[in-house]
């Protein structure tokens, strides 16, 4: 068996390398929502997923989904999963991994069925890149995709709805994508994309909660003028004021413990050398495990755009995206990645994640938990993202002792009352 998840931890591996290609940007790995790439991307994870035994579906927000079935029927089912879309100039591992560890785990048991189903789900978007909406799959299966966000629209003014539709969905049936009842737990692998397990020398850790996250965009609008003619003392700059602001946002973080605070995405207008910018639109993401700490944060910085707005003759507006709530994991489940990566001779670490994952959206519906692998170097969202053979071995062996103790963990389940398995 120990040269068998060797070979598979190879396979994990050389099949998220292979999947980079699937990118709509040459040169770097980009694979945003409904993309023609992410669309050989799920073809290719879709042939994979029917050699191992699965039957697959496409949902209607465009997550592929493959059910594994059970010994019997009727029966509980297992959740696996995690994402394929991509942020821009990404590595090769981010979400990928998971779903190849979950598919890995599916053809490890070689056509033998468990006393539960399992269902793999490879999100079909998670960053937010394409919408400035992250979950947007995730949203999908716990019935939490609102249809106002039907109406959004990408950089190129192609809505949401639109997207779906040429991408040949029915948003219409979005409802359709809910969970079913028979789904007892959610388990979700994800290389750390930190340095917590690295420093301490650790390949594993159990994930028990996930920091929230407010994302908002501030568009600073000053007057468009001409660079050469226009004297500093009579201007209004939209970027000399984002300028100050961002500033401002890492003093904030930094005195505040705990607190993350990043303006990723810069965008000017007109954009150009000689014009003195009209108008800026900044992206603003700040995270932390305590939601108070958090919402107070925010609102000090958007007081404080107001304030450097108005002493300067500019405006500003703010648009919430995203206020994401903490998440715990659910305790019961973690126990027992716990007591799985034990039972294979590693302890694992207890971990907070600081980055947002499906498996926060996945546990409001259904008891999630989550196995973190080791990032050499702590590098993520970056082409030099990587993880370690013998790392991604560990994690399939805890992942199938995870496999074998998930059926007694849901005996106790049994008799609640369940809704109605999805189709
Ligand atoms: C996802 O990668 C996030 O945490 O932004
Ligand atoms: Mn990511
Ligand atoms: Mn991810």
């Amino acid at each position: 068996m120990q040269i068998e998840m060797r070979e598979q931890a190879d396979k994990v591996i050389a099949r998220c390398r292979y999947l980079a290609q699937f990118t709509e940007e040459p040169g770097q790995i980009k694979r945003t929502f409904l993309s023609p790439a992410m669309r050989e991307c799920m073809q290719t994870v879709q042939g994979w997923m029917e050699a191992a035994g699965m039957r697959v579906v496409t949902d209607a927000a465009g997550n592929l989904r493959g059910q594994y079935p059970a010994a019997a029927s009727p029966s509980i089912c297992l959740g696996m999963g995690s994402h394929l879309d991509t942020v821009p100039n990404s590595g090769a591992f981010d979400g990928v991994l998971g779903v190849m560890m979950a598919l890995a785990l599916v053809e490890v048991l070689k056509n033998e069925k468990l006393p539960f189903a399992i269902e793999l789900i490879a999100f079909s978007e998670e960053e937010g890149v394409r919408y400035s909406l992250p979950f947007i799959g995730s949203r999908a299966v716990v019935g939490r995709l609102d249809p106002a966000l039907l109406d959004v629209q990408d950089a190129r003014g192609i809505s949401l709805g639109s997207a779906m539709m040429s991408f040949g969905l029915d948003p219409s049936r979005i409802g359709e994508c809910l969970l079913g009842g028979d789904v007892a737990g959610f388990l979700e692998f994800h290389i750390e994309q930190g340095v917590v397990l690295e420093s301490e020398q650790q390949s594993l850790g159990v994930v028990h909660a996930i920091a929230g996250q407010t994302r908002a965009e501030f568009t600073f609008t000053g007057l468009a003028r001409h660079a050469g003619t226009t004297p500093m003392r009579l201007r209004h700059d939209a970027v000399a004021g984002a300028a100050e602001w961002v500033s401002e946002v890492e003093r904030l973080a930094l005195a505040t413990p705990g607190l993350v605070a990043t303006v990723g995405d810069l965008r000017t207008h007109p954009g150009t050398w000689n014009v003195v910018a009209g108008q800026l639109r900044a992206s603003l993401d700040v995270r932390h495990g305590d939601d108070s700490i958090r919402h107070q944060a925010v609102d000090q910085l958007l007081a404080q755009a107001a304030a450097i707005a108005n002493r300067r003759g500019l405006t500003v507006d703010s648009k919430m995206q995203m206020d994401q709530p903490a998440v715990v994991m659910d305790a019961r489940l973690c126990g027992l990645a716990t007591e799985a990566i034990r039972s294979t001779g590693i302890s694992p670490l207890s971990m907070v994640s600081g980055a947002g994952h499906d498996a926060m959206i996945v546990a409001e519906r259904v008891p999630t938990t989550m196995i973190f692998l080791r990032s050499p170097g702590g590098i993520s969202h970056h082409p030099d993202e990587s993880v370690r053979p013998q790392d991604v071995e560990n994690a399939l062996a805890a992942g199938l002792a995870f496999l074998r103790s998930f059926a007694s963990y849901c005996a106790p389940l049994g008799s609640k009352e369940k809704n109605t398995p999805h189709a």
